[in-house]
């Protein structure tokens, strides 16, 4: 598979695998898919089902990247130490691939955000210079957000993950990264399902003889954008997969750019979630 080189001068696959609500058993088979690139959290509750996928697929560690989130709850410089300690227990590793702060607001009656996400980052720091992460990031964090890390930061994020699909592509952040060179993530590539019988999607699926998850994630690589897309069956892993066999041009590419918004989850990092 194609791959980008972080900032950091990782290598990481430009399509990985979502595992929000992901069983072992769908693990092991987008293992057997070919997917190496395995998007977690300490909050979905799977990273041991992750090792244990791994180990049992016969797959060597240091041919696959792991990525980690720190929770909400988790953050500040000792918590988070901790909760990393328990995240590489749990991956049964010596080292995450990937670590990002989950959202930049622990809650929002915090005023003092900034220092907790700094105090987060501080350790963040430290477990990489110590070897044990391969790359820092950001998820769900605003160009103000992530301004607050780089007024202080030793290190700078590799990767910074937030929504984006077909309807919601937060052009805003998504510039703002690029201009940094930072590698944007796609959460939601596919809107969660909630895109995928759109007019127009299904209109250039039907142009390029593939499917709307097909159009979605192939639009998603076009931006420069890696898809973590998520998905039970091998057939539709697969199908994912196959969405780099064809490429929209660019009128369509300017379509999908301005279409209009749909799909939002209603999550925002400064609101309460928002009923769609
Ligand atoms: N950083 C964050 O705050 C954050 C937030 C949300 C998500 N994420 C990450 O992003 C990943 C992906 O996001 P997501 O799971 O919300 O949404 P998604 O990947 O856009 O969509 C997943 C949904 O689409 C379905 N699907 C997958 N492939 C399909 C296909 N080929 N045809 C039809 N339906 C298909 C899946 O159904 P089945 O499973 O039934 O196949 C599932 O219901 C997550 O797993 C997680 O790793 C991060």
């Amino acid at each position: 598979m194609h791959t980008l080189t972080l900032n950091s001068g990782l290598k990481i696959p430009a399509i990985g695998f979502g595992t929000y609500k992901a069983t072992y058993n769908s693990i092991m088979a987008a293992l057997d898919e070919g997917y190496r690139y395995f998007d977690t959290a300490s909050f979905y509750g799977n990273e041991s089902e992750i090792a244990e996928a791994l180990t049992h697929s016969g797959i060597k560690r240091e041919d696959v990247l792991i990525a980690s989130k720190v929770w909400k709850s988790e953050m500040g410089y000792d918590n988070t130490i901790n909760a990393f300690a328990k995240t590489l227990e749990n991956l049964k590793s010596d080292y995450v691939d990937v670590y990002l702060i989950h959202w930049p607001r622990p809650n929002l009656e915090l005023d003092d955000w900034k220092s907790s996400d700094l105090e987060t980052w501080r350790a963040m720091e430290h477990l990489y210079s110590q070897g044990k992460i391969r790359a820092l990031g950001l998820s769900n964090f605003l160009p103000y957000h992530a301004e607050n890390i780089f007024s202080r930061c030793e290190i700078m994020p590799s990767v910074a993950q937030f929504e984006f699909h077909p309807g919601y592509l937060q052009f805003p952040a998504l510039n703002y990264y690029r201009q940094k060179g930072i590698q944007v993530q796609a959460w939601s590539p596919m809107g969660r399902g909630r895109v995928l019988d759109d007019i127009l999607i299904r209109e250039l699926a039907m142009k390029y003889h593939v499917t709307p998850p097909q159009v979605c994630l192939r639009f998603c690589l076009h931006e420069n954008v890696m898809p973590l897309p998520k998905a039970s069956s091998r057939e539709r892993m697969r199908e994912n997969l196959a969405c780099v066999n064809f490429s929209l041009d660019d009128e369509d590419i300017s379509r999908i750019e301005s279409m209009p918004p749909i799909g939002w989850s209603g999550e925002h990092p400064d609101r309460e979630r928002v009923k769609i």
